[in-house]
């Protein structure tokens, strides 16, 4: 017995550091939970061979062990692409939002390395730091070892900027990822993972015996403009002492097509592995005119190589009921390697794919795995041999009511709303999880095993935890030591942004984006709740108010009146708030600019395209709603202005021509 304990708390050691400190998991999660499970069931059954602590303390994540370091300027993600269309759509979407004419884009293409990204941060032309992306504002301090890599200058010359952050992609070649997988027993499953695990080595003479490289691609803040070209740019980092990426190169939109067929063909014999090419707008005056809109750059995209395809036995088509009561269908599959990743659930998307594409349990599939997206099956390569058309349930298949689809909508919804256990789970999990409350130790699981035990019920109830801490200590597979970190971590969160806030309500279609965009048209939770109240009534001034915010529009106004309809999310919200600190969304005033905190509407044909005139007056901390009221401050009237510049006349409102706009937005 004593022996099997051993063992079993040797292996779960074993995942443990594989997972947390070497970003290397070596089994599943349900094996990981499974392992525990037998270890606690154990400990229970035989007192006498240790405390159940002998269990926890193995089991907490360790602290990540490196400094963080904040980003001055965020590192963002990369849009992708797939096809010649995708890119075309990409392009033309530049051309909307700069208003250009037909003539073709120009971009540098640079293959698009798998590593993990970094930044390394110069001041007074010295090497200071070096940071992971970490969660793209704020990432791990690796700069001892980064030292121990000898591919990247630690002086810039005196003409450099007085501070810089250098973005770009540290990877393992192929070959020296071989060498290292031979020399140890330790198994790399791909290179990318072996350059991550190296890199975020505590002991950086770890990382000394690795052999890392860095390929320097992109600009985060700088003191000084360096160059006016991105092209420019990797030629002065070249002669700063950078390696870039030799196969970079400037192309046009017409022949971009032609530059990712021939890095498709070359891929196979490069030294490193790379999954796409990036295109990035090369003059930077019409990146800064582009800038970001969500996580990425409007100015770049990654065009991905074509996804891997395999075939295996789908086993069942499993039904999730999620936080909106939406009935999802996904695939369970007989696991298969799909490029280096082993699959076993795949999305089908709806029903009415179900039934166009015929899928029943026990067809042999194909499926593709495109970068990280998740599977997909594409069709039925032999039919199983009891094929027949499968039925989709009417019924949730969690609490039994009716799930009804509404004509217009290719989803089936559980009718059960708050009695249906998953919906009430499904936003419990949203609410806690990132993006949201981000409550450390709040996963699906445990709001699962609380809420089967009865002690969450609802959102409100997580904020009493911390009050029934020695209840939980004394559940299985608990201790005091993890209730007593749970306490912790719920009590950090006490205090919330407005646009967390919104958005961990999980209402439906209120995404990130438009809880910003709300939170910021707000401005405090009071205000919000009041303005969202008088919104449930049809043709009131502020349902109109809601609906013309800029982004949010009318279907957004009609999810967000129904939820706020229901008197019980109304005694939710208030219950929340008095648990809660709810600061208020971060004030547009800390801009400068004369378009701060002002609420224009622009009308009429103007020279610069609509998308960059609002995406410009909003990154000046302007709103920009769609119709005029008592409540806008500008009205910007360009050509052949029709009734919204009339009403202005008739309101009073202050009107300007585009000339009077482009210089109080600085664009003269
Ligand atoms: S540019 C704002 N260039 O791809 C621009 N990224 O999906 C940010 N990557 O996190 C990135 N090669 O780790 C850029 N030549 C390249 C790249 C590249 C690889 C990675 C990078 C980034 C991810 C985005």
């Amino acid at each position: 017995m004593k022996d099997q304990l051993a063992a079993l708390l040797a292996r779960i050691t074993a995942a443990n550091e594989a997972y947390h400190a070497k970003d290397l998991p070596i089994m599943s999660d349900a094996e990981y939970d499974a392992l525990r499970q037998q270890a606690a069931a154990l400990l229970a059954a035989h007192p006498e061979l240790g405390s159940a602590a002998a269990l926890e303390n193995i089991g907490a994540a360790p602290a990540s062990g490196f400094a963080k370091i904040t980003h001055i300027v965020p590192m963002l993600s990369l849009d992708n692409s797939f096809s010649p269309e995708d890119f075309s759509e990409f392009c033309a979407r530049i051309r909307r939002f700069l208003g250009l004419d037909a003539s073709p884009l120009h971009f540098v293409a640079e293959p698009k390395i798998d590593g993990l990204s970094i930044s390394l941060t110069y001041e007074h032309h010295r090497f200071v730091h070096a940071a992971t992306r970490g969660n793209g504002t704020e990432g791990e301090d690796v700069t001892r070892n980064l030292l121990t890599m000898d591919c990247f200058p630690r002086q810039l010359p005196p003409t450099g900027p007085a501070r810089i952050e250098i973005r770009g992609e540290v990877y393992m070649t192929k070959h020296d990822f071989l060498a290292l997988n031979a020399s140890q027993t330790r198994q790399f499953a791909n290179p990318r993972n072996a350059a991550a695990g190296s890199l975020r080595q505590l002991d950086a003479s770890i990382t000394a015996q690795r052999k890392l490289s860095l390929f320097a691609y992109a600009l985060g803040d700088v003191a000084s403009p360096v160059a006016a070209t991105h092209w420019a740019y990797l030629q002065t980092l070249k002669d700063w002492g950078f390696d870039v990426n030799p196969l970079s190169k400037r192309i046009t939109e017409t022949t971009a097509a032609q530059f990712q067929a021939s890095i498709g063909e070359a891929r196979a014999a490069l030294p490193y592995d790379i999954d796409g090419v990036v295109y990035k707008i090369d003059d930077i005056a019409l990146q800064n005119r582009l800038g970001f809109v969500g996580r990425a750059p409007r100015w770049a995209i990654a065009w991905k190589f074509p996804a891997m395809r395999a075939t295996t036995t789908l086993e069942a088509i499993e039904i999730q009921v999620g936080r909106t009561g939406a009935l999802t269908p996904r695939a369970r599959l007989t696991p298969v390697n799909v490029g280096g990743v082993l699959v076993q659930y795949a999305t089908l998307h709806n029903e009415d794919e179900i039934a166009r594409k015929d899928f029943c349990p026990g067809d042999v599939v194909e499926l593709q795995r495109a970068g990280d997206v998740i599977p997909q099956i594409i069709g039925v390569v032999t039919p199983g041999p009891h094929h027949q058309p499968f039925s989709f349930p009417t019924h949730c298949p969690v609490c039994g009511s009716l799930a009804v689809r509404d004509a217009d909508e290719a989803v089936r919804r559980c009718t059960g709303g708050l009695t249906c256990p998953a919906q009430i789970t499904e936003r419990l999990i949203h609410f806690c999880a990132r993006g949201a409350f981000d409550i450390e130790g709040m996963g699906d699981k445990t709001v699962q095993e609380f809420f089967e035990a009865g002690l969450l019920k609802s959102a409100p109830d997580i904020f009493k935890l911390p009050a029934r801490e020695a209840q939980i200590a004394a559940r299985e597979g608990w201790g005091k030591l993890s209730a007593a970190n749970l306490t912790a971590a719920i009590e950090a969160r006490r205090n919330i942004t407005l646009p967390r806030f919104i958005f961990a309500l999980g209402i439906r279609r209120i995404g990130e984006n438009n809880a910003k965009l709300l939170a910021r048209h707000y401005g405090s939770f009071a205000n919000w709740r009041a303005n969202m109240q008088a919104a449930t009534q049809i043709g009131s001034d502020a349902r109109l108010e809601l609906g013309s915010i800029s982004g949010v529009g009318l279907t957004i106004a009609t999810d967000l009146a129904a939820f706020f309809a229901e008197p019980h999310n109304i005694a939710t919200l208030d219950e929340l708030a008095k648990l809660l600190t709810i600061t208020d969304a971060p004030s547009a005033t800390t801009s400068t600019s004369a378009l701060a905190g002002k609420t224009i509407v622009f009308t009429g044909t103007l020279t610069m395209a609509r998308p960059e005139a609002k995406a410009r007056a909003e990154a000046l901390g302007a709103k920009v709603t769609e119709s005029v009221s008592k409540k806008t401050d500008f009205v910007v009237v360009g050509e052949d202005a029709g009734s919204k510049a009339k009403k202005a006349v008739e309101l009073g409102l202050t009107i300007l021509t585009e000339a009077q706009f482009r210089e109080l937005a600085e664009l003269i």
